[in-house]
């Protein structure tokens, strides 16, 4: 049967990695009986340039319509004295909020080739993994009511709302729980409750949650010492679950433990195991359409969705494989290059990971 996926590469890298993606997604339909159609649409500022809007009508229907999307990166110093409700940001959101993609896997796995890049002791990292689950349409991102107001004396006012309905917090819950089932059966839930009512809820749900998975051992973790922890001993941690907003500060420093941000995927996913899948790093304008972007945390992306919406796992582990070979083979773009290395361009790296696939 053939799977529909909307490929929208975004801003500044986003273009020149999904690029390399879909040289890979081409290779697995060519070679490896993947039956795969893509489409391009836009999204974020490029789509605003275009069409007056971050999240076009078409692109918003392009990406209901597929099985899955593939996303590089929204965002640019171009864009940035935007109202707020047209930045590139919004379409990324909106394509959030829109399809229901409530629960946002960011894993932070240190590839044994790369331990050096990491700015961590060896020690500390090697063997790391991580699965960070963090909610992705309620919260703070989310909440109304929100704004900057005037007040009478005439001072503004900024103000945002953090707020969860319990069953918001329980479709996360037992998304975590499952995704721990799956590993190593320790889940950490990392919240505020000794400040925020809201994350007091989260705590009491999870908790409720926790019974229909006994075998899962849980543990809680005030947010900011889970920052602390991450970089003090992150082998601590098997499967986290958190907010919206505590997940996007979390999962960044996660990130950084394993050495490069430009190694790592993230799958953001609905309740019917349709998702978007995304590089977890941004559109780093600095070094757009020079040809040095990572283009492998975009590839492991496709890894993601091969395996939870595409039903293709054989695929998504040779995908795998090859990432793993290309590193053997000491290819490196320039943000894990280090002395001795070979380095390549974002192009010569899809080329490789391609190259590998087919050897
Ligand atoms: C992320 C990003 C986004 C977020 C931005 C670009 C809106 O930082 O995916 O982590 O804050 O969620
Ligand atoms: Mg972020």
């Amino acid at each position: 049967m053939t799977k529909k996926i909307a490929v929208l590469p975004g801003d500044g890298i986003g273009i020149e990695i999904v690029a390399q993606a879909v040289k890979v997604l081409e290779c697995l339909n060519s070679d490896f009986g993947l039956n795969a159609e893509m489409e391009q649409g836009l999204v974020g500022g490029s789509a605003y340039d275009e069409t007056g809007s971050p999240l076009p009508e078409a692109t918003l229907k392009l990406a209901k319509e597929a099985d899955a999307v593939l996303l590089g990166a929204v965002g640019g110093y171009k864009w940035e004295s935007l109202d707020i409700s047209v930045r590139p940001e919004k379409g990324l959101l909106g394509l959030r909020s829109e399809l229901e993609l409530f629960a946002n896997l960011r894993p932070a796995i240190l590839y044994p080739q790369l331990a050096h890049a990491s700015t961590l002791k060896p020690e500390v990292v090697s063997g790391l993994d991580i699965m960070i689950v963090r909610e992705l349409t309620g919260g703070i991102y989310f909440g109304q009511p929100r704004g900057v107001r005037e007040l009478e004396n005439g001072e503004k006012q900024g103000f945002n709302t953090l707020i969860y309905k319990e069953s918001e917090i329980e479709r996360i819950a037992h998304v975590a729980f499952e995704t721990a089932m799956k590993r190593d059966k320790r889940l950490c839930s990392v919240d505020k409750a000794n400040v925020l009512e809201c994350t007091e809820l989260w705590r009491e749900v999870v908790e409720r949650v926790s019974k229909d998975y006994p075998e899962v051992e849980l543990s809680h973790m005030y947010v900011d010492n889970a920052a602390m922890q991450l970089v003090r001993a992150p082998k601590q941690f098997d499967v986290m679950v958190t907010t919206n907003m505590f997940g996007d500060i979390l999962s960044d420093c996660a990130a950084m433990l394993t050495g490069s941000i430009g190694m790592l995927p993230s799958a953001s996913m609905d309740k019917n195991q349709k998702g978007m899948y995304e590089p977890i790093h941004g559109s780093a304008p600095d070094i757009a359409g020079q040809d040095i972007a990572n283009p492998l945390a975009t590839i492991l992306s496709v890894a993601m969705m091969l395996r939870y919406s595409l039903d293709a796992e054989e695929l998504a582990v040779k995908v795998e494989k090859a990432v793993d070979d290309v590193l053997n083979q000491n290819l490196r773009t320039e943000d894990i290059y280090t002395q001795g290395d070979t380095k390549v361009g974002t192009s010569a790296m899809g080329d490789a990971v391609v190259a590998a696939l087919k050897s």
